[in-house]
């Protein structure tokens, strides 16, 4: 085994925390720092060994602290510094490492970078960002921010254009700028230092734009009317990407034993592969968002639904799978506060299958090869939302394409509340259900966005105290991971890859081999066992439904049924 293998993070699990909606101490309903740090009993019972920690820096909200305006500094609804610090001796007695969410592709516009930066051409700031003259008196090209409307704003005061990728308040920083660089270094320092384990990275593989390095800027492809288009491809991985993550690793990374994970949309496979090479890269997984978007239809955007087709999950996750396999490594996720709820998504919610199918999806993705990352509430099973109108949501991204679909586009309103209720991140968003008390025992207040109605059933407090629950499956799973080395370094092979509702695969090191067996349907499903490897002598290892059924009906699953059997044939 390689030292690489070796890493601590190979067998461990993270949980992702959005203070906003974890837990409110002081009854102004919203989460904050104490209230964390009154709730991690909850992790250290669940397993974890890393917390991924969503922004907790000074920020004014525009996108809910993806917008920061000082990052040493704690943000005043969430504590002080003093309460950060206490949090993070909580974590570090309890075994947990903490990673802390890095955002410098872009500051706030209240950072007081940004502020100098637009008072004149002058400013020793004004390189800080990026800037470009009007063409013919409006936007220097067809950009469209991710958030809607142009990627360009025009500032008064310097008669020019800011790039901002999201929203105007989210000014894009200028890489090229070495000074940039070191004042990012800098601050990670500061994190490390305190006792932080490691960072994960906003959208990082977006920090190298490429006409600052070589000339032109294009406009984006036309793929929808109207001026603006998308136009995140035309800025990722740009051509010192990797120059500027090799400079961090050797800068900062490489004087710290962390655990880095890069958010990386639109990444190719071997683009993954060279930010995780664990020779030659610089971090030490991306999130890659392939599979997050086999439920919308082609270049149309996340908003465009479509029905998800198995045979595309598994073609997706299987080529990421093999492909970084001894390359670099995955994260392994289904959730995120970006995301909508996977029971809702890819499951069923319905009180018939929302457990069963909750933990069928759980299992399936938490024995392949990578780091799994739990998201607050997804250990509960919780569930999407579906408010009637568009004053329930807060979304930056949700309010401001509701605008533009309904009065920009002429699209129906009913129709765009349709996508809302399947995408938006406000369902990601609704607050963490503790009990079956007011406001899911979230807060004493009036919650910052509604709690999901549900909590009367779908609640920590029930699912601890249920051996059955979706909580304790995950537990199992996490648990699984410490003591089988074969889920942390075995091969993956996908098999029946062109069953519509079965995901079967096997995870192999040459001394054990795994098979996991899936439905991702609400039908029982006859298993073609002429395909599969012989069950003979094969052990249980893990599923949603009670052993002795499996033995009563051996060539069947059931609806949203999982199975994980050792085989006892381990000949390749
Ligand atoms: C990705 C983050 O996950 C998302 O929440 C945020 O809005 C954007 N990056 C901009 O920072």
């Amino acid at each position: 085994m390689s030292s690489s293998d070796l890493r601590w993070w190979k067998n461990s699990t993270v949980y992702q925390i959005y203070p906003r909606s974890f837990c409110d101490s002081n009854g102004d309903g919203i989460g904050d720092i104490p209230g964390i740090t009154s709730k991690l009993d909850h992790l250290k019972t669940l397993g974890v060994d890393v917390v991924w920690l969503s922004p907790v820096y000074q920020s004014p909200n525009d996108d809910n602290g993806y917008d920061i305006s000082d990052y040493r500094a704690i943000m005043g609804e969430f504590g002080t510094m003093a309460d950060f610090d206490a949090m993070l001796a909580g974590m570090t007695e309890r075994g947990i490492a903490l990673m802390m969410d890095l955002v410098v592709n872009h500051t706030s516009d209240e950072h007081d970078w940004f502020r100098q930066a637009r008072s004149s051409r002058d400013n020793p700031y004004h390189d800080y960002y990026i800037w470009q003259e009007p063409v013919d008196g409006r936007e220097p090209n067809n950009w469209e921010s991710v958030f809607s409307g142009s990627a360009w704003t025009f500032n008064e005061a310097t008669g020019e254009y800011y790039l901002h990728m999201f929203s105007p308040k989210q000014p894009d920083l200028n890489w090229e700028n070495p000074q940039v660089r070191a004042e990012v270094y800098d601050l990670m320092h500061f994190w490390f230092k305190k006792g932080v384990r490691g960072f994960r990275m906003d959208v990082i593989n977006l920090i190298s734009k490429p006409w600052l390095t070589h000339g032109t800027l294009p406009d984006a492809p036309v793929v929808q009317n109207g001026f603006f288009q998308p136009a995140i491809d035309m800025v990722k991985h740009g051509p010192r990407f990797m120059e500027f993550m090799r400079e961090m690793r050797r800068e900062v990374l490489d004087h710290y034993d962390s655990i880095t994970v890069g958010e990386a949309p639109c990444a190719t496979v071997q683009e993954a592969r060279d930010i995780t090479h664990p020779e030659t890269g610089a971090l030490d997984m991306v999130f890659q968002f392939e599979h997050m978007d086999l439920d919308s239809q082609s270049g149309k955007g996340k908003w465009a639904l479509k029905a998800l087709q198995l045979p595309d999950l598994k073609a997706s996750l299987s080529r990421w799978q093999s492909g970084l396999h001894g390359q670099g490594w995955n994260s392994l996720y289904w959730n995120n506060h970006d995301q909508p709820r996977i029971v809702s998504r890819f499951g069923d919610d319905s009180p018939a299958y929302r457990e069963r199918s909750a933990k069928m999806l759980a299992t399936c993705l938490h024995l392949m090869q990578g780091t799994p990352y739990v998201y607050q509430g997804e250990e509960l099973g919780m569930t999407n939302v579906a408010w009637p109108t568009i004053d329930h949501y807060q979304d930056i991204e949700t309010r401001n394409m509701y605008r533009v679909a309904t009065q920009e586009r002429g699209q129906i309103p009913a129709r765009v509340m349709r996508s809302i209720h399947a995408k938006g991140r406000d369902n990601a968003r609704t607050p963490m259900q503790w009990t079956v008390q007011a406001q899911g025992g979230f807060t004493s207040g009036t919650p910052w966005l509604a709690v999901n109605d549900n909590h009367t059933h779908i609640n920590a407090e029930a699912a601890l105290a249920d051996p059955q629950s979706v909580f304790h499956h995950y537990r199992q799973l996490i648990a699984l991971r410490k003591q089988h080395p074969v889920l942390v370094h075995g091969r993956y092979e996908l098999l029946l890859p062109r069953h519509p509702h079965l995901f079967a695969y096997l995870r192999d090191d040459g001394q054990q081999r795994l098979l996991v067996l899936c439905n991702f349907s609400g039908q029982f499903q006859r298993l073609p066992l002429t395909e599969l490897p012989t069950l003979k002598g094969a052990e249980p290892l893990i599923g949603n439904l009670p052993f002795d059924e499996w033995q009563m009906a051996p060539d069947t699953l059931a609806a949203w049924e999982a199975r994980a059997y050792w085989l006892a044939d381990t000949s390749t």
